[in-house]
């Protein structure tokens, strides 16, 4: 996720997934990298090297407001000194004005261990898209590419050039990067660049939603799991969309709950006593995902691609319903 969308929900910590951990860093700077736009440097309070991550992985970070939300790492995995986040102030945003406003360095942050939902597969060659800030989780993949000699392209939408953040630090990066602004009538003709799949080819896209939909729609002729996508807001769903009631049943804990339409899974388990790991709770993290042993789901998250969807394996149970009357989960 570039940047985690203004939600306002506020939100709280709650037990992380097994094998993930929160723990308390100092923010050791701040940097201004385009108008609107700040880096935050994480460092450890020990001064020992943080938990690693994979480019396109992206941490939890709880506010001193209380708030949560997901920031992608856009550091250097090889140097683990430091976590880097982007940030952009987004009008009227609460936690993005928090941190433009009031976070200083020397304040300390809780943070989750790295989690990765937007994996660098493998090809031969590589498309990136991003929209404005998306392009945070692109960074450190485009820096390992080019560190193992890989071939790729960024198409970057901005409003206007000089405002894309992080540019220098990709134009050192040596791929091939395609500038677009729409202020400058030099907008991404998304139909023309990306309509047709390209052999050996995969493409990522991260950005405003009117971004990702336009991307969607014209890729839909790629070969299965060659586009990728993260949301860092939850995708639009048709309003008219039914939440009925269904029964879910825990076979771990060994409770059956009724889940009504007015609430989700994941508040229904909590409130028996399930302790269910959590964090956007707006189907965009992955936190929440639990395994499927029977029934099958109604899909609402904006995680899982379309053949993940239609294997029923595993659903996000913050967002996520049942299609019938019951479902059977592994927890
Ligand atoms: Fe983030 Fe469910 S809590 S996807």
């Amino acid at each position: 996720m570039g940047e985690a969308a203004e939600m306002t929900k506020p939100q709280t910590v709650a037990a992380p997934r097994p094998g993930e951990q929160t723990f308390d860093v100092r923010l050791r700077a701040l940097i201004w990298e385009a108008p609107g736009v700040l880096s935050l440097e994480l460092a450890s309070l020990d001064g020992k090297p943080l938990p690693a991550f994979e480019p396109g992985a992206h941490i939890d970070v709880k506010l001193p407001d209380g708030t949560l939300r997901q920031y992608s790492l856009c550091g250097d995995p090889n140097d683990l000194s430091h976590y880097r986040l982007g940030i952009r102030a987004v009008t009227g945003g609460q936690s993005s004005g928090f941190v433009h406003r009031r976070l200083r360095p020397g304040d300390v942050l809780t943070v989750s261990t790295p989690r990765n939902n937007f994996p660098l597969v493998a090809s031969k060659d590589y498309i990136f898209v991003a929209g404005g800030i998306g392009v945070t989780p692109f960074i450190p993949m485009m820096r390992e590419l080019s560190a193992r000699k890989g071939s790729w392209t960024l198409l970057y939408c901005n409003k206007r050039n000089e405002d894309a953040p992080f540019l220098k630090e990709i134009e050192a990066l040596g791929g091939t990067l395609s500038l677009h602004a729409s202020e400058a009538g030099t907008r991404l003709d998304v139909a023309q660049r990306l309509t047709t799949p390209q052999a050996d080819t995969v493409v990522y896209c991260c950005g405003p939603e009117k971004l990702m939909l336009a991307v969607e729609e014209v890729t839909a002729g790629w070969p299965e799991g060659t586009v990728h996508f993260e949301w860092f807001a939850p995708r639009s769903r048709p309003s008219d969309q039914v939440s009925g009631a269904f029964e879910v049943v825990c076979a771990v804990s060994g409770i059956t709950l009724s889940v009504p339409p007015e609430k989700s899974i994941l508040e229904v388990m909590t409130e028996a006593g399930i302790d269910v790991p959590r964090s956007c709770e707006q189907g965009i993290c992955g936190t929440c995902e639990c395994r499927i042993i029977e029934g099958e789901a109604d899909h609402r998250d904006s995680i899982l691609s379309s053949s993940e969807r239609a294997a029923n394996q595993t659903m996000m149970t913050c967002v996520s319903r049942a299609k019938g009357a019951r479902l059977v989960l592994d927890i």
